[in-house]
């Protein structure tokens, strides 16, 4: 879309800002994208006084970002953009970590560089840095100011520092952008507590109760048992602050352009240090409207696609991941719909794979992962996963009921089932976690605990079993794979490269002691992690399968994620979850088996969708041996296969 009117006021814009002409690129960019973000930005400011002089504001944002872009940055922007869907590749595997646990800081952090080039890592994800009070922190997702990183990790120097250092060694960056919340702490927030009207329209404020309930009656809480309820009277103003998290998480009031403004102008100051993917965290959740769940609204879409042509237009190679983690039918609109199909989000986790993951390893039985598929495939070329297994996060339950029954189970009692099993109930389980934020209304529940604990690891090492020990490296390995292949960008939780387990130290601190999820973000013990390097222990075993799994998904380019995914159907064994990825001529064909048993599988399925010829296992780096006249594969419980024709 074009429009020629738009062309004067960019021009002046433009100059204002001291954005010559010179900049050929980003004034076709700019142009391109300036009549459609008008549009959007009028669907949801139409109405607002301010409409016209915020968008004047908006541009001027964007301006001023393309100016301060450095130099070395927009070379890469080329780069990237010669490489056509950077990101696509299978060549990008990442980590997700805390600074401060992992090593310190973030000149420590500059040192350990090596440790991730060694695992096969490139791109890590630094959870959040910026200012946040140590006491009310929520991980670091109560921030209190967005430009100033916590004395805790070093200073914003330092931060430059370590991406300068990162991009020369070839490695990627993922930061977060909170963009639903602010700390009480936050200056707009103070402010609003000493009565500033202004910044009371920052957040959303309420005299009484009235409205509050309102609202209450159809938003779903998100923590329950540590923070029931959506709003919290703020004392110093006798108000009521909307607060969808912890009562210290004041909600953003996108309603006013000012504060979208305030907040694209930090991501293009993220985008400006470096940051190769900004983690939009809980997108889902910014934009309210009385009588709906305040999730997953068409207007949140509508601002993180107006983010999307700003850091298309002022810092092009910076990609976007929409941390949603909804319905898989929710999940697929934010990668853009309609005329916007593949032009809102980059990425998004797949949550939904990584549950079900988590449902076949306690059931033995892939149905439902299989039953989740169809909607799963529906995302748009050009877009992506992050995949993994377990994250900072608890594991929600959140694959849909429908799929549940068409698994051939009863949506209750499989959830039930499922929870019981991760958290102890279930005799037999060799599985150690926990119920986190358990709904005493809904029964809903979502589960928290390591990779390792919730495969075994920490049972069989206190029971001292070998073959327990085995099985939950197995288990673990199982599960690291079937995410590393099947497309999209693998993101490894910190720790879980050494199989570290539950760590329940939390519980002593006041800060902590209240959220369960902490028993899954350890804090790196580098001298158990020098075992790595020692064969025969747990750590070397996990780490050096890891690797491997990495390497070879480096060196398997069928395995980037151009839609190129085809499932088998189960009809043949339940417990076996297989599928094809393909690229041009190559054929690789990923089998997993869920269960505790060895299963025989007829190779009919691998041979009707042309792969013919001896097989070769990647994996073992051996050709297959097959049985009964070459009719049938053998599978260990909890093994997989990773075979090419040769
Ligand atoms: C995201 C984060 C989570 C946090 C929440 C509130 O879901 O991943 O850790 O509690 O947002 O910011
Ligand atoms: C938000 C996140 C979800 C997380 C929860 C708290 O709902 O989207 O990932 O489970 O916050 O942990």
């Amino acid at each position: 879309m074009y429009d020629r009117s738009l062309h004067p006021q960019v021009n002046a814009i433009l100059a204002q800002a001291g954005m010559g002409l010179e900049d050929n690129l980003f004034y076709a960019r700019v142009m391109a994208n300036v009549a459609t973000l008008r549009k959007l930005y009028r669907e949801l400011y139409e109405e607002h006084p301010l409409c016209e002089q915020g968008f004047e504001q908006l541009l001027r944002v964007i301006a001023d970002a393309a100016r301060n872009r450095p130099a070395f940055l927009k070379a890469k922007d080329e780069q990237k953009a010669q490489k056509d869907h950077w990101f696509l590749s299978n060549e990008i595997a990442g980590m997700s970590l805390y600074v401060d646990r992992f090593c310190g800081d973030l000149k420590q952090l500059g040192n350990k560089l090596d440790y991730f080039q060694q695992l096969g890592v490139n791109f890590l994800h630094l959870m959040p840095l910026f200012q946040s009070p140590p006491n009310e922190s929520d991980g670091g997702y109560a921030v209190s100011d967005f430009r100033k990183v916590d004395e805790r990790f070093g200073s914003l120097d330092d931060l430059k520092n370590l991406i300068q250092r990162m991009s020369e060694s070839g490695m990627y960056v993922m930061l977060d952008i909170v963009l639903n919340h602010t700390s009480h702490h936050h200056e707009w927030a103070l402010r609003a507590k000493k009565g500033e009207t202004k910044y009371q329209d920052y957040y959303y404020f309420y005299e009484d109760r009235r409205l509050p309930d309102l609202f209450e009656k159809t938003m779903p809480e998100i923590f329950p048992e540590s923070a029931p309820g959506s709003f919290t009277y703020v004392e110093e103003c006798n108000q009521w602050a909307m607060t969808v998290f912890h009562n210290y998480q004041w909600d953003l009031n996108y309603t006013n352009p000012q504060v979208l403004c305030e907040m694209l102008d930090t991501i293009l100051f993220y985008a400006n240090l470096g940051v190769d993917v900004l983690r939009i965290d809980a997108p889902a959740f910014i934009w309210k409207q009385l009588g709906t769940t305040c999730q997953n609204l068409p207007q949140a879409h509508t601002i993180l696609k107006i983010i999307k042509l700003c850091v298309e237009s002022a810092t092009p190679g910076m990609a976007l991941l929409g941390e949603a983690i909804v319905a898989p039918k929710e999940i697929m609109k934010y990668f853009g719909t309609d005329e916007f199909t593949a032009r809102e989000c980059d990425f998004a986790y797949n949550a939904t794979q990584m549950a079900t993951q988590w449902d076949a390893l306690a059931t033995g039985d892939v149905r439902l992962m299989l039953a989740s598929q169809p909607d799963l495939l529906q995302k748009p070329f050009g877009t992506s996963w992050i995949t993994y297994t377990r994250c900072h996060d608890d594991i929600g339950l959140g694959y849909e009921d429908a799929a549940i029954k068409q698994a051939g189970f009863t949506p209750f009692d499989h959830r039930k089932f499922i929870k019981d099993f991760y958290s102890g109930e279930v005799e037999y389980s060799p599985a150690k976690g926990a119920l986190f934020s358990v709904n005493p209304k809904t029964q809903d529940a979502r589960i928290s605990g390591t990779l390792a604990s919730l495969c075994g690891l920490e049972k069989a090492l206190e029971s001292k079993n070998e073959a327990e020990l085995e099985l939950a490296i197995r288990r673990i390995l199982l599960m690291q794979a079937c995410s590393f292949f099947i497309g999209g960008v693998p993101m490894l939780f910190y720790g879980d490269e050494l199989g570290y387990t539950n760590d329940y130290s939390y519980l002593k601190d006041p800060a902590k002691s209240y959220d369960n999820r902490w028993m899954h973000r350890p804090i790196i013990d580098w001298k158990k992690n020098q075992k790595a390097e020692k064969a025969g222990t747990v750590e070397h075993r996990i780490f050096a399968a890891t690797k491997r799994l990495l390497d070879l998904r480096k060196s398997l380019p069928v395995v980037a994620d151009v839609k190129n995914l085809y499932w088998l159907t189960t009809h043949h064994h339940q417990h076996v979850a297989g599928f094809i990825r393909t690229l041009g001529e190559h054929k690789l064909a990923c089998l997993f088996n869920f269960s505790s048993q060895t299963v025989h599988l007829y190779t009919g399925i691998i041979r009707e969708q042309g792969i013919h010829g001896a097989l070769f296992d990647h994996w073992k780096n051996e050709t297959c041996f097959l049985e009964a006249d070459g009719s049938f594969l053998k599978i260990e419980p909890y093994s997989f296969l990773l075979l090419e024709a040769r």
